[in-house]
């Protein structure tokens, strides 16, 4: 299926994966088209493809071994789209694929968070921080966030019970955790391990664990593409359960898409790959719905430092 982008998320750290590089036999597949959450409209569709129309807005995340969404138009497999509401904006479908889902999948399918656990949840300002402190705080977790000094007031509004300074804070202070959730690794990773208390788990999203604490459980994985829940994060956006967390909106029309865009804000990085989307905002117009929050935020350059939370 064929799609026409308009707005597409961006993870610094694509430059490293070597999924941006080479294909799943590891064949050179320079050059590369990074970008891999998008959203966007059905321009074509393949033989055999059902649930989908022409001119339906659909958002998702696109296969890590292909090329990605920083272009006018990506080639898809239907299994990885969701319907996009028309109530949300492209910018806001952009921003919510990877950072929702590995989010969902980290506390709830590997780190099998209950109620009333306590989750240290590291770089609670960034996209996937931001997501994983709301949702652990909506089931009913305890939430310490760490960071920088400067991300404490962002992590305690996305709902953090407490905050930890990585760089001035004792991360020993934190005590006993049930559920660290990783997104920065190394001797953090390391010393977040020791932290946890028996049966607690450790779930890591940037590659494998070297620590095997006894009685624990240490996790790393990959986040997949499922629409259904992607559905179900979107809906918790439009009824304000859910805040994606916008850093950088980039325009093409400053700068191009396929140049790389470095990240200048805490929160995701999205492309505007085509201008606004001008069907979203006549159908709020219309109905005069209260959820105007969910437009586009002001289009920046990358050298803006504030961020936005939608
Ligand atoms: N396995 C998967 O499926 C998967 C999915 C999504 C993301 N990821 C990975 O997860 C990581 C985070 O992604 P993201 O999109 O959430 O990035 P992000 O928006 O940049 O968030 C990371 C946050 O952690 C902070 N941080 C990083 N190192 C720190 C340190 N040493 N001390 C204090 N704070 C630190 C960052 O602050 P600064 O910006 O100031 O450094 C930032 O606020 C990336 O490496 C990404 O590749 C993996």
């Amino acid at each position: 299926m064929v799609v026409e982008v308009h707005a597409s998320g961006f993870v610094p750290a694509e430059w490293e994966w070597p999924s941006t590089w080479g294909d799943r036999s590891r064949h050179d597949r320079t050059p590369a088209i990074i970008g891999h959450e998008f959203a966007r409209v059905v321009t074509a569709l393949g033989y055999g493809t059902t649930g989908l129309s022409l001119g339906q807005r659909v958002f998702g995340i696109t296969d890590w071994h292909r090329d990605g969404t920083l272009a006018e138009y990506a080639a898809v497999e239907a299994r990885n789209l969701a319907p996009l509401p028309g109530d949300v904006d492209f910018t806001v479908g952009a921003s919510l694929p990877i950072s929702g889902l590995t989010a969902w999948q980290g506390l709830f399918q590997h780190g099998r968070l209950r109620a009333g656990q306590s989750v240290l949840a590291h770089g609670a300002a960034g996209a996937v921080g931001a997501m994983v402190t709301q949702l652990a705080r909506e089931f009913g977790g305890y939430v310490i966030g760490t960071g920088r000094a400067a991300d404490r007031q962002a992590a305690l509004v996305f709902g953090a019970n407490d905050f930890l300074d990585l760089e001035h804070d004792d991360l020993g202070d934190v005590g006993g955790v049930d559920l660290v959730f990783d997104v920065i690794g190394g001797d953090v990773q390391r010393r977040s391990a020791s932290l946890l208390r028996p049966g607690g788990t450790l779930v890591s999203v940037v590659g494998p664990v070297e620590a095997r604490p006894v009685d624990r459980l240490t996790i790393d994985f990959v986040v997949e593409s499922v629409p259904g829940r992607l559905m179900e994060i979107v809906g918790r956006v439009r009824d304000g359960r859910l805040r994606t967390h916008i850093g950088t909106v980039v325009s093409p029309r400053r700068r191009p898409p396929c140049a790389h865009p470095d990240r200048a804000a805490q929160g995701k990085t999205v492309i505007r790959v085509r201008p606004r989307n001008v069907g979203a905002a006549s159908l709020q117009a219309r109905s005069g719905d209260a959820r105007r929050d969910l437009q586009t935020p002001s289009t920046c350059t990358p050298s803006a430092t504030s961020s936005k939370v939608l």
